[in-house]
């Protein structure tokens, strides 16, 4: 579907681009043209990374950040211009969560989360947003975000907390950095398995089949279907779309939103009885017929 050479030489920095779909996205940029740059906090992870994609035949570079220090990301992307000459989109993809009772969280595990999520994107936001406005060239932002930024979620409170901040810094410098020539743009991912996910979000036996189970598609997504949809977004293609939030969950959240979702449970002999049920004729209020 996409021209091979779509995002060629857009140089594109992708945060938490090590692994999951971070790094899935940084293979799919990549075979479509695009210089990926990587941050993340493990060396280990990111030299992989950039081996594994060298070795496929692509221009990859990395660099260690931790996005929760404004300082740390300012040196981060010194070192990216350095080495690619500049940036031409930023994706704001690293996340921290794990699932827990909001009433056992210390104030340090609110603020993890909080400060990857939220102000990590923000502030990565802010130092690529002011290097194109001082330049005077364009750029596009890529936040990942989740479904549950708008419904909120149990057990992953800071989390939603995060997300829902971020939609809004989506949404809100749509609008004021567009003059620039800032595009926004956001993927709200249902479920798509990762090491992380399976380790921090269902990590006992069963959690994962009951989170399939409320897909209606009745499957998770996969990593092509999602990097597909963040190439096209950040692409020429998508040049009118702005503040614009794409869901990919496979109607997940729509189910759960539902009143009678859960009547897919029933069986064909229940949907007789209603029917019958539904149709018998009742007295009036005279009771006369
Ligand atoms: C309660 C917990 C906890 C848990 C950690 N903490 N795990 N509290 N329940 N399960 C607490 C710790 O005790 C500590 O508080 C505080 O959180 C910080 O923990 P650290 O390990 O010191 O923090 P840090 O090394 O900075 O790691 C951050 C992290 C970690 C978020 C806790 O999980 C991480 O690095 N995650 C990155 C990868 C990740 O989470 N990916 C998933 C993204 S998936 P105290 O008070 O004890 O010091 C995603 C999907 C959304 O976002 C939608 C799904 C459908
Ligand atoms: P992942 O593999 O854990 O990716 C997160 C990445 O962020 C890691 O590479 C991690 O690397 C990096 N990171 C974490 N904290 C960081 C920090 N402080 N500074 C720099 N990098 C940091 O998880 P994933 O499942 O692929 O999630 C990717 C994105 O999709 C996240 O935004 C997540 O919220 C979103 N999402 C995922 C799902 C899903 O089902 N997978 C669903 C909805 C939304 P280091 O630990 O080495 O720093």
């Amino acid at each position: 579907m996409f021209s091979p050479n779509v995002l060629r030489d857009k140089v594109i920095l992708v945060t938490g681009g090590g692994t999951g779909i971070g790094r899935e996205m940084c293979e799919k940029f990549a075979s479509l043209g695009a210089k990926v740059a990587i941050v993340g906090r493990r060396t280990e992870i990111l030299d992989k990374a950039v081996a594994d994609l060298t070795n496929l035949g692509y221009d990859a570079f990395a660099t260690r950040c931790d996005v929760r220090s404004p300082d740390e990301i300012a040196a981060a992307v010194d070192r990216i211009m350095d080495h690619y000459g500049r940036v031409d989109v930023l994706v704001n993809n690293a996340a921290g969560n794990f699932v827990s009772p909001t009433e056992r969280l210390s104030a340090h595990a609110v603020d993890s989360v909080l400060n990857i999520v939220l102000h990590g994107t923000l502030y990565a936001t802010i130092d690529l947003g002011r290097r194109w406005i001082a330049s005077g060239q364009k750029g596009v932002i890529l936040n990942i975000v989740t479904t549950y930024a708008w419904t909120g979620s149990a057990f992953v409170v800071p989390s939603a907390a995060a997300k829902a901040g971020v939609l809004a810094v989506t949404k809100s410098l749509a609008v004021e950095w567009a003059r620039y020539g800032i595009r926004h743009v956001a993927i709200a991912p249902g479920p798509f398995p990762t090491e992380a996910t399976k380790k921090n979000l269902y990590p006992l036996e069963g959690m994962v089949d009951m989170l399939k189970d409320r897909v209606p598609l009745g499957r998770f997504g996969n990593m092509d279907e999602i990097s597909n949809l963040a190439a096209f977004l950040i692409s020429d293609y998508a040049s009118f779309i702005n503040g614009e939030v794409v869901t990919i969950d496979g109607g997940e959240w729509l189910k759960g939103a539902g009143q009678f979702s859960g009547l897919m449970a029933l069986k064909q002999e229940h949907w007789d009885m209603i029917r019958e049920m539904s149709r018998k004729k009742t007295p009036n209020s005279t009771g006369k017929d």
